[in-house]
């Protein structure tokens, strides 16, 4: 009675928190899901044997399954099970996904089908959340629906349904006055101050300050009036509390060597241990002070004696472990009090007092730590506060003008505000604390609700047993929307800061559709087959590796090297400014590589690849027909891309075979389905 199943599919973390906050709702009712990933499927619990099952599942890759879901895909899929395998089950699904991609919510979609498919009744209509207009749009609504479900199913008391959420008490006429407003401002500017002298008590530490910025009448400090005047917000009830740090006055003396990378916690799409490597070149490859261009800088890293742990094949990527900035980490502990604690032995347990059922301690952390290492290493504090966190903050300040605001942040009624001014910016945990200078979170309550800090994969752009290379492109967030610090891309910003000599930890990634030969291919498969690649910005990077190991594969054995099309689309703003990579092109094309190289150049010529693609329509079209032996890749470091080079490629199929456009789509994905064109595509 009261159990359920709860089960995810999640690359980077946000279908897994959904699923977990879903189940700590579900427990505050009464109720007593069984979480798991759905590769547990089989393992832990037989789908086709329960009777009620929530799904949250993203998709990455190329419409691909996360790495903790993409066996569960294969397994429903098989031919062999019959009409009724998964009769008796009544499920819902929650989809998350970017309507910037081509294979939008492709995996939520196709797991509904084929459970349906398999006789399971479908509960209600598939949520769709989707990261372009902010998830929780989606995700609130969906949760509501399967709450009233369950609400019905498990006979569950209005009592009880009353205790996912409450009304906040919390309103602003409590604050009202004009001095005591005023006073509350100067207080504000006391607090920011005090944020900015930075070092509180303890000298010499690098320590985030926060830069000016003008918050608009309306923005992330002051509601709209509708909101700012509601009488009756709702808000979910602060998740339970669970952890208990205890820091002893001993010294962790060196707990980046003693401890191992994020306590050994397995980690979905990563097939290695973190390994050591070695920067042996970093060079910029365009010009860094450059303001109309992203920079972009060359990073090599040798592998040593661990080589042996990493056979990686052209098109692989690995994943870099990123450590957070000292002067933020700095910053959150000194707001939660324990910056002058932070180096000293900290040991982390279950509370016993807590009433969460199952609590556990986040696996991605030590038991024994320090703080700094479990925020430099272990959480992510950049990505925004979801709502948990938020009505976290909103009890941890004594400043009731900031709680009522947070309040409305995490309410029903202040959806959009959350989305505006909080997701969409991509505002940070510092940027709240600068904007709610009163707001102390106990350290506990981060280590409980601050997401896993994910590693960061890079495509290699070579072709070696030891050594990587690869090329990023800088990402920037200036101080606006509320962000109070300018930054640059967490990773980005580290590998920036990487000179030659310094080491760095990897882990090998799980390789991926987008490889050359393609996964199940013998290696000399890849001299025969006819290639279209199209690679603008860093996208490009990838093809340098399939190149590499093209002309090796041609020194070495000529006879798997035959004459087909090799064409690269490679697109920038202007060749001789942000053109990477071209001398090694341009003698791929001398030594009989690259049949073509197609440079597409924005600024000089207002070309985009797409243009490029559509003025070569002789070499493009066969590539467009059904055919086992060629292969269309897509690289690219632009969302957006993946939708416009998808159109362009459904224009010129519509155009040559004079059908419509929904038609033209249906023959590439017919093709998507074959791997006869497989794209990867981030932003
Ligand atoms: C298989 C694969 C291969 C890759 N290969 C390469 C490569 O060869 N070269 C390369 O340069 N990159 C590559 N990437 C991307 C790379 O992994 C990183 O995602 C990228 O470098 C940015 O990382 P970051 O930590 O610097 O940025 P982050 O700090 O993670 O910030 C970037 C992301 O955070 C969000 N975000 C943060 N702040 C804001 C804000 N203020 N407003 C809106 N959104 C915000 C956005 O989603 C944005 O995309 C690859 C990715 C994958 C999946
Ligand atoms: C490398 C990458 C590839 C992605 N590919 C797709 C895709 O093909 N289709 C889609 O709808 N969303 C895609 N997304 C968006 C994710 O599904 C979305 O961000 C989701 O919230 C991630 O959830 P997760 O953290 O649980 O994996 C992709 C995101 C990344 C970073």
């Amino acid at each position: 009675m009261a159990d359920f199943l709860i089960a995810f599919g999640s690359q980077t973390g946000q279908a897994e928190t959904i699923a977990k906050s879903l189940k700590e709702k579900a427990e505050l009712v009464g109720l007593k899901p069984r979480l798991f990933a759905l590769d547990e499927n089989e393992k832990q619990f037989n789908l086709n044997e329960e009777n009620l099952c929530a799904i949250v599942v993203s998709s990455t890759g190329d419409g691909d399954a996360p790495d903790n879901a993409a066996r569960f895909v294969r397994r429903i899929n098989r031919r062999t099970l019959a009409d009724d395998f998964m009769k008796g089950l009544d499920y819902a699904i929650l989809g998350l996904g970017d309507s910037n991609y081509s294979s939008y919510q492709t995996i939520p979609r196709k797991i509904d089908k084929q459970l349906a498919a398999l006789g399971a009744n479908r509960l209600f209509e598939r949520g769709e959340a989707d990261d372009q207009v902010g998830l929780e749009l989606a995700v609130e609504p969906w949760i509501e629906q399967l709450f009233s479900v369950l609400r019905t199913r498990f006979d569950i008391s209005e009592d009880r349904m009353n205790a996912v959420t409450e009304a906040a008490q919390v309103k602003l006429n409590q604050v009202k006055t004009e001095d005591e407003k005023k006073e509350l401002l100067l207080k504000r500017k006391a607090d920011e101050e005090e944020d900015e002298e930075g070092v509180g008590g303890v000298s010499g530490v690098d320590m985030l300050t926060p830069e000016h910025y003008d918050y608009p009448e309306v923005s992330l400090l002051k509601g709209p009036p509708a909101l700012a005047n509601h009488a009756n917000l709702q808000v979910p009830v602060a998740p339970q509390a669970f952890l208990v740090s205890s820091v002893s006055h001993k010294k962790l003396e060196n707990p980046k060597t003693e401890l191992k990378w994020q306590n050994s916690c397995k980690m979905p799409g990563v097939v290695t241990e973190p390994f050591e490597a070695l920067v042996v070149a970093a060079e910029f490859v365009t010009d860094p002070f450059s303001t109309k261009i992203k920079t972009k800088r060359m990073i090599t890293v040798d592998f040593g004696e661990n080589a042996k742990n990493l056979q990686y094949e052209p098109g692989d990527a690995i994943y870099f472990c990123v450590p957070n900035p000292a002067a933020e980490v700095n910053f959150i502990l000194k707001r939660c009090g324990v910056l002058p604690i932070a180096d000293q032995l900290c040991e982390l347990s279950i509370d016993k007092k807590t009433e969460k059922i199952n609590a556990q301690l986040p696996g991605h952390v030590h038991k024994e730590t320090t703080l700094r290492h479990v925020f430099t290493t272990c959480l992510d504090i950049r990505r925004a506060p979801g709502r948990p966190l938020i009505r976290v903050l909103a009890e941890s300040t004594s400043d009731v003008a900031e709680k009522r605001r947070l309040l409305e942040l995490c309410s029903a009624q202040g959806m959009k505000d959350f989305t505006e001014y909080v997701r969409q910016p991509g505002l940070s945990l510092a940027d709240m604390l600068f904007a709610f200078p009163n707001v102390k979170p106990p350290v506990d309550r981060l280590i409980e609700l601050l997401p896993r800090l994910i590693p960061r994969p890079y495509s290699m752009s070579s072709y070696e047993s030891r050594r990587a290379r690869l090329v990023y492109s800088e990402m920037e967030f200036p101080v606006s929307e509320g962000r109070r610090h300018s930054r640059k891309g967490l990773a980005t910003d580290w590998l920036n800061s990487l000179r030659v000599g310094d080491k760095v930890e990897v882990l090998g990634k799980e390789p991926a559709r987008f490889r050359l030969p393609p996964l199940g291919q013998p290696k000399n498969n890849a001299g025969k087959l006819p290639l279209l690649m199209v690679g603008p910005g860093t996208g490009v990077s990838v093809f340098l590796s399939f190149l590499h190991f093209l002309a090796k594969l041609k020194r070495e054995s000529p006879e798997s090297f035959i004459d087909v099309p090799r064409i690269l689309f490679f697109g920038c703003r202007d060749v001789t400014v942000d053109g990477i990579y071209m001398n090694e092109l341009h003698g791929f094309v001398k030594d009989g590589i690259l049949t073509d190289l197609i440079i597409c150049e924005s600024e000089q010529k207002g070309e985009r690849v797409q243009d490029g693609l559509k003025k070569n329509l002789d070499k493009v079209l066969p590539f467009l027909t059904p055919s086992s032996e060629s292969k269309i890749f897509i690289c690219g470091d632009a969302k957006g891309m993946s939708k416009d080079v998808w159109q362009c490629f459904a224009d010129i199929v519509a155009a040559d075979q004079n059908i419509a456009d929904l038609e033209a789509k249906k023959t590439l994905m017919n093709l998507k389905k074959t791997d006869q064109y497989i794209e990867d595509v981030w932003g």
